[in-house]
């Protein structure tokens, strides 16, 4: 699976979100993971949100980083134009859910969303730039997960544990996860990503995995947050098929982007 097929994922993930959700058959479902994850919850991690659509269609992740300010990813509030060029989705089509472990329950809080700002230079997941803030309409009263300080990378060694969250598909075939979920992954190292990972760019991306795979973000994770000790230090952007041997995910690098998302959290 190619990484510039993640709009596809996308759609596929939207067409079959309400219908996955309303079936029972979730709940007997044996191994509810990310992929190879645990069961993780908004009550400890409240910083971590669901994006959905107005009508209520999950589609991405994203991270609560001041109480009207939410980091996700730009291919997650994107749309690539027949010629060739980019536009940025409608603020009023966009929700982001807070407070919501099991997005099938009404739990937390729904925000519309004033503004939305993608970097502009973001025009697929393959070159870097993939990060959006968005501007909610009102404050919500959850924890924030404070950005990774400027110039900081040392969270990037290879080797260091870091968390990622979503309800993204538990396989790379599976479905998404209605409930959230977390796994640890240790940071790869650039040298070894650029091997791995053909559309790999260290000066805008950086990678978590283990080489044996099995652990992984996936579809629908996209935009949730890889976190070092207690920062924000990347985005869920792309990856070869989910939870390969030799694949490790790929995140936005996020100290490369830190002044431009920052000037973002001002307004
Ligand atoms: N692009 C995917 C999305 O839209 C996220 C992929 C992350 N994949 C991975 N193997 N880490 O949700």
């Amino acid at each position: 699976m190619h990484v510039r097929r993640s709009a596809a994922v996308l759609a596929s993930l939207l067409l079959s979100a309400g219908s996955i959700w309303a079936a029972p058959a979730y709940a007997s479902t044996a191994t509810p993971r990310i992929v190879g994850g645990d069961d993780a919850s908004t009550t400890a991690t409240p910083w971590v949100v669901a994006l959905t659509t107005d009508g209520g269609q999950f589609f991405c992740g994203g991270t609560l980083v001041a109480p009207t300010k939410v980091v996700t990813a730009a291919h997650c509030v994107t749309e690539a134009l027949a010629t060739g060029g980019m536009t940025t989705k409608s603020p009023s089509s966009l929700r982001v859910v807070a407070g919501r472990t099991d997005l099938r329950t009404r739990d937390g809080m729904q925000v519309r969303i004033a503004s939305v700002w993608a970097d502009p230079g973001f025009r697929d997941v393959g070159t870097g730039h993939d990060v959006a803030v968005l501007t909610l309409a009102r404050e919500v009263p959850y924890r924030t997960l404070p950005l990774v300080a400027a110039g900081d990378t040392s969270g990037y060694a290879p080797g260091t544990p870091a968390a990622v969250l979503g309800w993204g598909r538990v396989g790379e075939s599976a479905a998404p996860s209605p409930t959230l979920k977390s796994v640890q992954v240790p940071m790869v190292a650039d040298k070894t990503c650029a091997t791995e990972e053909a559309d790999f760019d260290a000066g805008s991306m950086v990678c978590a995995g283990y080489p044996n795979g099995g652990k992984d973000a996936c579809a629908g994770d996209s935009g949730g947050p890889l976190v070092v000790d207690g920062r924000l230090v990347g985005v869920v952007s792309w990856g070869d098929g989910c939870a390969r041997a030799g694949k490790p995910g790929v995140y936005t690098r996020l100290t490369s982007y830190r002044d431009e998302v920052s000037a973002q959290l001002g307004a």
